[in-house]
């Protein structure tokens, strides 16, 4: 926060940014007032000429109509489909250790953090994972653009994701397609046959909700794992513990997100004129509301710059909070408990290399590593 207030308005970006926590809080918490669906404040003139919108997707969805896609989807997506992940999991990350230990070098990102979710994610869907070299150029474009979109670059920053998007959609509703003729035992097959009260996803829907899992699914998990380790790296008493005792990972999990939060930022745009941190915020105005910031309120944590898993409770808000909840945090964290036990099984120390160091995302709204040699 460039004021020190936990809300204030970022003119040259022309929009809302909220950092503190019960503010935050407040904003995840009212949909009616906060809605999801940014696109709607964008000037029609900032948007790319072909017709390419976000609107419809989970994400971007206010109640009623995203309590309905939530509950059909989640049918699809449920956490026991998650749980018996789990020895493959382990299997994946023991032969990608395998692979890296031949090489005889390791880099965490390239050689486990990025490809595992990717696999992983893959594999439930039912999409071949032998075409993750596909999946990585698509969230690369999608992603890894730097700097903020300014409201003057935004129709720009559009026009660029336009192909990949229409590439990815393409390639997922071939897929989904073709699950419609032959069902096969995935999640694909679980969305297209998915139904709640008697209702269906439509087919956009099923495509739009296989886009949101192959790219949430995979980029955060990736800098869930870097941030993890830069973490015990950085706080190795920390490490010593988790290590002596693997019943903490989970906790460790947790403040990993608290502390170096993947997903930064969440959007949202006011219907009305609201009141929140002791500023009026008019109507139609785009909110930024920084997890990332939130989750250093000492306000709400105490020592928030010091990573301590033994924080009881944890509240942090790294899978965002309300109706809106991250669907994969079950998958994130199961995903990130047996990657760290395993990294601890056979890493030991689990230690960055101070010769060749981490880089960092360019993107400021995504805190995590692309590179993290160890
Ligand atoms: C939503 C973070 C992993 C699927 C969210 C939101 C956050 C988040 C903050 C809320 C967005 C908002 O309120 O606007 C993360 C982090 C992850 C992670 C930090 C990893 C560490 C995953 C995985 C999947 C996934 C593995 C799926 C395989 C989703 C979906 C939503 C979502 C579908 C939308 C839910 C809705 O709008 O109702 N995630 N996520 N995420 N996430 Fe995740």
């Amino acid at each position: 926060p460039r004021s020190g207030q936990p809300v204030e308005f970022d003119a040259s970006a022309g929009m809302w940014n909220v950092y503190g926590y019960p503010e935050l809080h407040e904003v995840l918490m009212d949909p009616a007032t906060f809605s999801s669906n940014t696109m709607r404040v964008v000037p029609k003139e900032m948007l790319p000429k072909e017709g390419f919108s976000l609107e419809g997707f989970i994400t971007q969805l206010d109640p009623p109509e995203h309590g309905k896609l939530r509950k059909l989807v989640s049918s699809a997506f449920t956490r026991k489909v998650v749980a018996d992940l789990e020895p493959r999991i382990a299997a994946l990350t023991h032969e990608l250790l395998d692979e890296a230990r031949d090489r005889g070098r390791f880099e965490l990102v390239t050689d486990l953090a990025y490809p595992l979710p990717v696999i992983v994610i893959a594999e439930l869907l039912g999409v071949p994972s032998s075409d993750r070299a596909l999946f990585k150029k698509w969230a690369d474009a999608l992603f890894q653009r730097d700097a903020k979109p300014t409201l003057e670059r935004r129709a720009e920053d559009l026009d660029a994701v336009m192909k990949p998007w229409r590439e990815m959609s393409d390639y997922l509703a071939d897929h989904a397609a073709e699950r419609k003729l032959r069902p096969r035992a995935d999640l694909l097959t679980r969305l297209v046959e998915a139904e709640v009260d008697g209702e269906r996803l439509p087919d956009d829907q099923v495509v739009n909700f296989a886009i949101i899992l192959l790219l949430a699914g995979h980029i955060t998990t990736t800098m869930l794992l870097g941030n993890t380790v830069l973490c015990l790296d950085a706080f190795p008493d920390q490490q010593d513990k988790a290590r002596a005792d693997r019943s903490t990972i989970p906790d460790v999990i947790e403040e990993s997100l608290r502390f170096l939060t993947p997903f930064a930022a969440v959007g949202r745009a006011t219907t009305r004129e609201v009141e929140l941190g002791g500023v009026t915020i008019p109507a139609d105005q785009v909110v930024m509301g920084w997890l990332a910031v939130a989750n250093r309120d000492p306000r709400q944590f105490p020592n928030p710059d010091v990573f301590d898993p033994g924080r009881d409770p944890n509240p942090h808000v790294g899978f965002g909070r309300g109706i809106h909840f991250c669907l994969g945090a079950p998958l994130a964290r199961l995903e990130g408990r047996v990657a760290l036990n395993i990294l601890l099984d056979r890493l030991n120390p689990l230690r960055t290399n101070p010769d060749d160091p981490a880089e960092l995302m360019p993107t400021p709204t995504m805190t995590g590593v692309r590179r993290l040699p160890l």
